[in-house]
């Protein structure tokens, strides 16, 4: 007789990856994985991996001995992953940091980034009609997050990008390291007047999002037809997104940048390019 158990268990030949970070309790990654595993039937498994930050590099070459095909790396290891890698994908080394790890059959090491894919590639499908040469884009923030969005917008064609940030000086060195001419970095308490003529605007500080201050950015100047996205999705509708929307501009949340980029690791170690869609939302929003 057949024994029948309630869940799915891994054969010999499973294919294995996770997330490694510390703290990654909080990281929705192992259930949207494990998602898509279950959805597409695959012998595979996706777990979360805690791992201080001064074991990081022992933790990193034991997955490849174990035989993982592969790790995101969040908080705060993604710079630590750069020089670990044998190879870094060129938008990787642009942004400067990596969240995307790739164990070949060769044992080489694959560095990659896809934060800015994730965030374009959110928009594309929740704004079909973008156009992200339409326009100056506006970028609130100067941090890890706001270096991958800058390095996609720039690659996507937009044609100016003004950044503010609360610390200047790290606008201005970001700025400076990016080296596009397109860059104007902008006083963050004149913010608001960024937006004028704009086409798009992006918060990705940390303010709205759950136990921070909201982001509090006067939208007068902005036009109608802009579309206003926040990084953050927790919560998913930020102060700033219901402000945009209030005064009638189209708004995407920030869940849809965390689903999309996390596609191309799901494909390289699993071999399926996975679908994001309003049942895997609900999934990922619905507690554990
Ligand atoms: P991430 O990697 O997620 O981008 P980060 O590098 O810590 O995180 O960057 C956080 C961003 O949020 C920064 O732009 C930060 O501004 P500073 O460079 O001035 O720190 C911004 N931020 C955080 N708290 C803020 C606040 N209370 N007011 C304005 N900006 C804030």
């Amino acid at each position: 007789m057949t024994s029948r158990i309630p869940y799915r268990t891994l054969s010999g030949n499973s294919r294995l990856a996770g997330v490694m970070g510390w703290p990654v309790s909080h990281s929705k990654s192992p259930r949207l994985h494990g998602y898509w595993l279950a959805k597409y039937g695959i012998d595979g498994s996706y777990m979360p991996l805690p791992v201080e930050p001064k074991n990081f590099q022992a933790a990193l070459n034991s997955l490849r001995n174990l035989g993982f095909s592969g790790v995101n790396v969040t908080i705060p290891q993604k710079e630590m992953a750069m020089p670990e890698c044998d190879e870094l994908s060129e938008r990787a080394r642009r942004i400067g940091a990596v969240n995307t790890v790739t164990f070949a059959k060769d044992g080489r090491m694959l560095g990659d980034n896809t934060d800015g894919f994730g965030f374009i590639e959110n928009l594309r499908q929740e704004a079909p009609d973008i156009a992200f040469c339409s326009g100056p884009a506006v970028v609130l923030g100067a941090g890890g997050a706001s270096r991958a969005v800058l390095v996609a917008l720039l690659d996507e064609g937009s044609p100016e990008i003004r950044i503010a940030n609360r610390t200047r000086k790290r606008a201005d060195d970001l700025a400076a390291e990016i080296n596009d001419p397109r860059i104007t970095v902008i006083g963050w308490p004149v913010a608001p007047t960024a937006l004028e003529n704009a086409s798009l605007v992006v918060n990705t500080t940390s303010l709205g999002m759950v136990g921070q201050p909201a982001l509090e950015i006067d939208l007068t100047g902005l036009p109608p037809s802009a579309l206003v996205t926040d990084i953050v999705y927790a919560p998913l509708m930020t102060d700033l997104l219901m402000q945009a929307k209030k005064r009638g501009n189209p708004i995407v949340d920030g869940l849809g940048m965390l689903l999309h980029q996390a596609r191309p690791g799901f494909h390289r170690w699993f071999g399926i390019d996975p679908e994001v869609t309003q049942e895997l939302r609900d999934f990922v929003l619905s507690p554990d």
